[in-house]
C-alpha cells in the first residue's frame, strides 16, 4: 500500500463568467509515496502544486482521475483523522492565540483534553513560538502564522502530513526549522508531502521528487538519481603561480581566474582526473590548493527541465 496514490488526477478549472471555458491546472498526474518518505512536489509558481494538494484533500474535486491516501479513497473519514494539512495561505481565527487555535483544531479531531494539553505546548516550542503564543493571531507576522499553521497541521500527530509551501515566508532561521522539524518527522516514520518552488529547501530535506511545470509531470524520482549528480567539471585553486605558468595553465584551462597574487581558480572539463591535475600543476611549478568537483544542482536540473518544456518564463526562484 502506497502512502499516497494518485491516477491521472486531473482539474479543469471554469474561466470566464458568461462563456466558460476549461482551464487545465493539472493533467493526468499520477504519482506513488511509499510510506514514511519526504516527498518533495516541486515547480514553478502556477504548476499545479496547491491544486494537487486540494485534491488530495478534497477541498477541490477532480474532474477526472483518482487519488488515495494510506490505500483509500480521499475525503474517507477514518483517514481524514491520520492526515495533516498546512494551507499555502491559512485562515485563522484571528481573534484567537496560537494556543488558543490549536486547542480548538484539537477538540474538532476528537483529542482529549489530556493529549491536548500534553500536546500542544509542545508542539509551539518545536515551531519555535514562544510567550507570543498567547497573544491573537492578527498580531502575527507572516513568519509566526506559517509557524502556527505548521502546529496545526500536527496537532493530531499524523501519519501523512501535506505542507503547501511550509518554508515560505520565513527568514533562513525559520527555513532550518522547517527542514529539521520535517526530518524529525520522518525519523519517527511520518510521511510528508510538501510542494516548494524554492530548490534549495527540497534539497535538504527530501528522498524523492516529483517536477510539475505548467500542470504536467515532468520528472519524478530519487533526488540522486534526477540529477545524476554529474560532476560538470572541476575548480581547482592553485598559487605559486607564476605570470608565464599562467599563460600556460590558460592554454589548457576552460577558464582561469585570478584571485590574488600568484594565485588563481582553474575549471578543468569533466575528463580532468585530480591525480594527473595534480601532477601537472605541480610540474608546472605551481601548488594545488583544492580540487573541488562542480556538479549539477537541483536548481541547475530544474531550469533545465522547466526550460524544455516551455515554462521557464514562468519560473520563480
Ligand atoms: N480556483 C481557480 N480558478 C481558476 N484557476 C485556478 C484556480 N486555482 C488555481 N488556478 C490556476 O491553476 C493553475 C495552477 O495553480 P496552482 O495549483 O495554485 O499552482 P502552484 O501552487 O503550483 O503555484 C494556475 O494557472 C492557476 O492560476
Ligand atoms: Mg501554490
Amino acid at each position: 500500500m502506497h502512502a499516497i496514490h494518485t491516477e491521472d488526477l486531473t482539474k479543469d478549472y471554469a474561466l470566464g463568467f458568461w462563456r466558460k471555458r476549461p482551464y487545465r491546472a493539472l493533467d493526468r498526474l499520477t504519482l506513488d509515496v511509499e510510506g514514511g518518505e519526504v516527498f518533495g512536489l516541486l515547480g514553478p509558481n502556477g504548476a499545479g502544486k496547491t491544486t494537487t494538494l486540494k485534491l488530495l484533500l478534497q477541498l477541490v474535486f477532480p474532474t477526472s482521475g483518482r487519488a488515495e491516501i494510506l490505500g483509500r479513497p480521499t475525503g474517507d473519514v477514518a483517514v481524514r483523522r491520520r492526515i495533516g494539512y498546512l494551507p499555502e495561505n491559512p485562515y485563522f481565527y484571528d481573534h484567537l492565540t496560537a494556543v488558543e487555535l490549536l486547542d480548538y483544531f484539537g477538540r474538532l479531531l476528537g483529542l482529549s483534553s489530556a493529549d491536548r494539553a500534553a500536546r500542544i505546548p509542545r508542539l509551539l516550542d518545536q515551531v519555535g513560538l514562544g510567550a507570543e503564543r498567547r497573544l491573537p493571531l492578527r498580531r502575527y507576522s507572516k513568519g509566526m502564522l506559517q509557524r502556527v499553521g505548521l502546529a496545526q497541521a500536527l496537532v493530531n500527530e499524523p501519519e501523512v502530513v501535506f505542507l503547501d509551501e511550509p518554508m515560505s515566508g520565513l527568514d533562513p532561521i525559520g527555513r532550518r526549522m522547517v527542514r529539521e522539524l520535517i526530518l524529525g518527522l520522518r525519523d519517527r516514520g511520518t510521511t510528508v508531502f510538501f510542494s516548494s518552488h524554492i530548490l534549495s529547501d527540497a534539497e535538504a530535506a527530501c528522498s524523492r521528487v516529483a517536477i510539475l511545470a505548467g500542470g504536467r509531470l515532468v520528472s519524478s524520482g530519487r533526488l540522486a538519481d534526477l540529477l545524476a549528480f554529474g560532476i560538470k567539471g572541476w575548480e581547482v585553486v592553485v598559487e605559486g603561480v607564476s605570470r608565464e605558468v599562467a599563460d600556460k595553465l590558460r592554454a589548457g584551462a576552460a577558464s582561469l581566474t585570478p584571485i590574488a597574487e600568484g594565485r588563481y581558480t582553474v575549471e578543468l572539463p569533466p575528463s580532468a582526473r585530480p591525480d594527473q591535475v595534480m601532477a601537472e600543476f605541480s610540474s608546472a611549478g605551481a601548488s594545488v590548493v583544492s580540487i573541488n568537483p562542480v556538479r549539477d544542482t537541483l536548481e541547475d536540473f530544474f531550469m533545465r527541465q522547466v526550460a524544455e518544456h516551455g515554462h521557464a518564463r514562468e519560473v520563480r526562484l
